[in-house]
């Protein structure tokens, strides 16, 4: 008879043990709970739009398997979808791209850590704001580097600036991570202040990882590209993804854009963890950036630009100050310490008295998170409108 060891004895990685949980996951699982037990949830919780995915994309890729389109692609994508997200740039963003520069992923989270695999040895530090997408920080520990957070507030519209840098500066920084809309802000760096940081960081010899995940989804004013200046330094690496703006999040397809020098070393990385990109949802992200696709898409951005109207206004009306007025993404981030110094708590309090679901801050800031709640509109108007009605009259009932 063979040992029986339980599995709990067994030794584990340092990292692995160390890795904190996503509490949104903690909260969609109660507000589930409370589904089935037949309450009325209003989801704010969830960051991906409540759009399935476009009819032809799914038609697209299900075209592809009939068709016999079931192996790998090549490690760095399939060369037509590379070629037409190329054109894609060129044709939106008037970014020229060289098709050779891009690496199609399993999601943008992919193309993350990949690109800080490729960057980072033990020990070396990487600059982030705070709040940011906390995933960020665990890819970082993950690979032993070290983070250096950088608090964030309404006065620099919670984004990184080029002062920040010049304040928080040390020499073993080895990168920089900025996302633009950013999550959970929904907040944006105004271009010519990116390319100010690039600039600053090319000449201290270190990376600017610029996550573009949210571009697309940008209110009143066009969506940008880094990759748009002419002379941005080589030192940039664009992240980017068919999840938010395309609505694929479940097609586990995003890219990154890196310079020439670098594809060599992302390709062989790429090739050992994890070979390719799901090839049917290679050929549905071809079908998408189609103009008919991209048009759908276009109708959807407006209903989003809608509600965060409408989410604001009910925010304001209902006497809820809002530090700052999100510009993109699908995101407001809230700053509820006139009610509690313990935003999960509040969290939990609101899902199970009003039905709102909505994230603690404490999953993307460390040193403010406990005083903000993230709000995703990704969920229809009425229902936004009365998600704030239900947690007015919960707050306006406290002591
Ligand atoms: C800023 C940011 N980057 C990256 C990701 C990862 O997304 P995906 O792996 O679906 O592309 C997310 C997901 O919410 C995000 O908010």
């Amino acid at each position: 008879m063979p040992t029986k060891i339980p599995a709990h004895t067994l030794p584990l990685s340092r990292s692995a043990q160390s890795i904190a949980p996503f509490r949104v996951m903690k909260i969609l699982g109660e507000a589930k709970a409370l589904e089935a037990q037949g309450r009325d949830i209003i989801h704010m919780e969830i960051g991906e739009p409540d759009f399935p995915s476009l009819a032809c994309v799914n038609e697209a890729a299900f075209a592809a398997t009939q068709q016999g389109l079931t192996h790998y692609t090549p490690t760095l994508g399939l060369p037509a979808l590379r070629q037409k997200l190329a054109e894609f740039y060129g044709h939106f963003y008037q970014a020229h791209v060289d098709a050779a520069r891009i690496l199609i992923t399993p999601g943008s989270s992919s193309a993350l850590q990949l690109t800080l695999t490729a960057l980072l040895n033990p020990g070396d530090k990487v600059l982030m704001g705070d709040p940011t997408y906390p995933c960020n920080r665990q890819f970082v520990e993950l690979l032993h580097g070290q983070v250096v957070s950088v608090a964030l507030n309404e006065s620099c519209n919670y984004q990184l600036t080029l002062a920040q840098l010049q304040r928080h500066w040390q020499a073993d920084i080895k990168a920089v991570m900025v996302a633009t809309p950013a999550n959970p802000t929904g907040t944006l760096i105004e271009q010519s202040e990116l390319f100010a940081m690039a600039q600053f960081l090319a000449e201290r010899n270190t990376w600017l990882i610029v996550d573009e995940i949210y571009q697309g989804l940008v209110y009143g004013r066009p969506a940008e590209s880094v990759l748009a200046h002419a002379g941005l330094p080589d030192n940039v690496i664009v992240i980017n993804s068919f999840s938010k703006f395309f609505g694929m999040t479940g097609w586990r397809l995003g890219w990154c854009i890196a310079p020439l020098a670098l594809m060599p070393i992302l390709d062989r990385l790429a090739q050992n963890l994890y070979l390719a990109a799901p090839t049917p949802s290679q050929y549905g992200a071809l079908r998408v950036l189609e103009a008919d696709a991209l048009a759908e898409l276009e109708q959807r951005r407006q209903i989003f630009e809608r509600r965060r109207q409408v989410l604001i206004e009910s925010m304001q009306q209902a006497g809820f100050k809002l530090k700052t007025q999100p510009q993109g993404a699908f995101y407001l981030y809230w700053d509820v310490s006139d009610y509690t110094d313990n935003a999960e708590a509040l969290a939990v309090d609101i899902l199970e008295k009003t039905g709102v679901a909505l994230t603690p801050g404490t999953d993307f800031g460390k040193q403010e998170g406990h005083h903000h709640l993230r709000l995703a509109y990704t969920t229809e108007e009425k229902r936004l409108i009365e998600a704030v009605q239900r947690i007015k009259t919960f707050l306006s009932a406290l002591p």
